[in-house]
């Protein structure tokens, strides 16, 4: 409580996680805390831990329902009119619940339009969306019931937008707990949902913006882009969105004019089919990690891995590229195709090394570069092309971290080498090159500088200069999520 206590407005008293003798202390707790305390006992079929029979839970229920608690949480199906009769003579109030783990019933509208038994309840209904379309399901009730005061909200990933959202969707409350304690799916700590997600800052005209992957929880991208919208002031949040299929997610996002997009894998490639207009780099690289609203509100897509690999490229090299620069490129991959035609479309004479020569071939003839295969004939065609190399593979990622995708190749110490791996932050392969003596970029400076420009385009403004400078040193994780 001490702990949380400036980020919270409520609090709930989970009784089934209590020990026996934790819970015959539980009523004691609403005079010892100056929040309103929520008393809830949920039941395993419920997502909770109290194994007991009804029986016993109504007769606990019944011992400390009159102990000063402002709510107490019970199921839809209880039926116990004894207790209800305490709790309408000690004032508190009845949060009329029901939980579904498996799915969003398809008739959730109605169903939570019935919770309540009397004016007085609020009805509260916790479901588990599995997939994109249940998240759209979810955000049509919230529609529905648009003006019935109640606690909605889907748990799990595919749910967690509808959590920070709350206040936006017209859910009366968000629940929270702490880190590694997780009383439900989906639940974020308090600190994150108020610092990192602003969440008393969200209401009716919060923007929201957001990243669409699968996975998609660990992404880095909220840290950014939500610590620059809080630096400039903006009435805005960026969200993870667990996606599987795009159709009905982007009727999601338009019930929720979300207003701009950062795509990750595996959807970089198929959302350019649903795009009303994609620019020049989304084309050539036949990827799209950028979305914005164009004109009538259909969305439009550029990618930002061009520029964000071009930045501090340019940085390294005093502004701009050399010309006739010679770069060898590790990987054929997606990351490596918009790396190769940026570096084309700046002059540079590239080569292209792949485990899978043929992939290496292939790309080479679409940008007329060189190609050769990742062992001693890839060593020796590199003689030209080592002004710069780019390790474009996912060798030497955590927690693979000892791999190296070149093992044979001995750095001169005139290279400069850079490699999109950005976790662990300096790879072996960067290590050894440090240890030559070459200039080093680490994937991070590239994701910080494709979401910089993600940033700018989403908002129309610069990234914050203050806010940069958090991420200058690590970037790791102050938020637990
Ligand atoms: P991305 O979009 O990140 O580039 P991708 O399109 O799946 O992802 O490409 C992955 C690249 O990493 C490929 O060049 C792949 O080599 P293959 O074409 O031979 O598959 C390369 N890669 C992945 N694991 C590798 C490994 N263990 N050793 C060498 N190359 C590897």
């Amino acid at each position: 409580m001490a702990r949380y206590r400036r980020h919270v407005d409520l609090l709930e008293l989970r009784v089934d996680f209590l020990t026996a003798e934790e819970a015959a202390l539980a009523g004691a707790l609403p005079g010892k805390v100056d929040l309103p305390v929520i008393l809830t006992i949920r039941r395993k079929q419920d997502g909770g831990r109290f194994a007991g029979n009804e029986r016993d839970r109504i007769r606990l229920l019944s011992r400390i329902a009159a102990s000063g608690f402002a709510f107490l949480d019970l199921e839809e199906d209880l039926d116990a009119p004894a207790l209800d009769r305490l709790i309408s003579q000690s004032g508190a109030g009845v949060i009329r619940s029901f939980h579904d783990l498996q799915g969003v019933p398809d008739d959730l509208c109605e169903r939570v339009g019935r919770l309540a038994r009397s004016a007085r309840e609020i009805p509260k209904a916790a479901v588990t969306p599995r997939c994109s379309r249940d998240l759209l399901l979810l955000l049509e009730a919230f529609e529905g019931l648009r003006h019935v005061p109640k606690v909605l909200l889907g748990m799990g990933d595919y749910g967690f937008p509808t959590r920070v959202l709350a206040p936006k969707l017209g859910s009366l409350f968000c629940y929270s707990s702490p880190p590694r304690q997780d009383a439900a799916p989906g639940h974020i700590d308090p600190e994150s949902l108020d610092e990192l997600y602003r969440y008393h800052r969200v209401d009716n005209d919060t923007e929201v913006y957001g990243v669409i992957g699968n996975p998609v929880m660990h992404s880095l991208s909220p840290r950014i882009h939500n610590a620059g919208l809080a630096a400039l002031g903006l009435n805005a949040v960026y969200l993870p969105f667990l996606v599987d299929e795009l159709t009905p997610f982007f009727q999601a996002a338009d019930r929720l004019r979300i207003r701009g997009l950062s795509v990750t894998i595996p959807h970089k490639q198929s959302v350019i089919d649903l795009l009303a207009r994609a620019d020049r780099s989304v084309k050539a690289i036949g990827a799209c990690n950028t979305l914005v609203r164009g004109r009538k509100g259909a969305w439009e897509g550029t990618n930002t891995d061009w520029t964000g690999f071009l930045s501090p490229l340019r940085e390294a090299f005093g502004g701009s590229l050399p010309s006739g620069i010679g770069a060898t490129v590790i990987g054929a991959g997606g990351a490596s195709r918009a790396i190769v035609d940026a570096l084309a479309e700046n002059g540079g004479r590239v080569l292209i090394l792949n485990r899978t020569p043929d992939r290496a071939r292939q790309l080479a003839r679409e940008f007329n570069a060189a190609a050769a295969a990742l062992d001693d004939s890839g060593l020796e065609a590199m003689r030209g092309f080592n002004d710069l190399i780019v390790q474009a593979t996912s060798v030497g990622m955590a927690p693979h971290s000892d791999e190296d995708p070149l093992p044979g190749y001995r750095f001169t110490g005139r290279e400069v080498v850079y490699d999109l791996v950005y976790a662990p932050e300096t790879t072996a392969f960067l290590t050894r090159a440090l240890q030559a003596g070459c200039r080093v970029i680490r994937g991070r400076q590239m994701l910080l500088a494709q979401a910089f420009e993600q940033f700018r385009i989403f908002t129309g403004r610069e990234y914050p200069l203050e806010a940069k400078k958090q991420f200058e040193t690590r970037m790791d994780s102050r938020y637990p999520t």
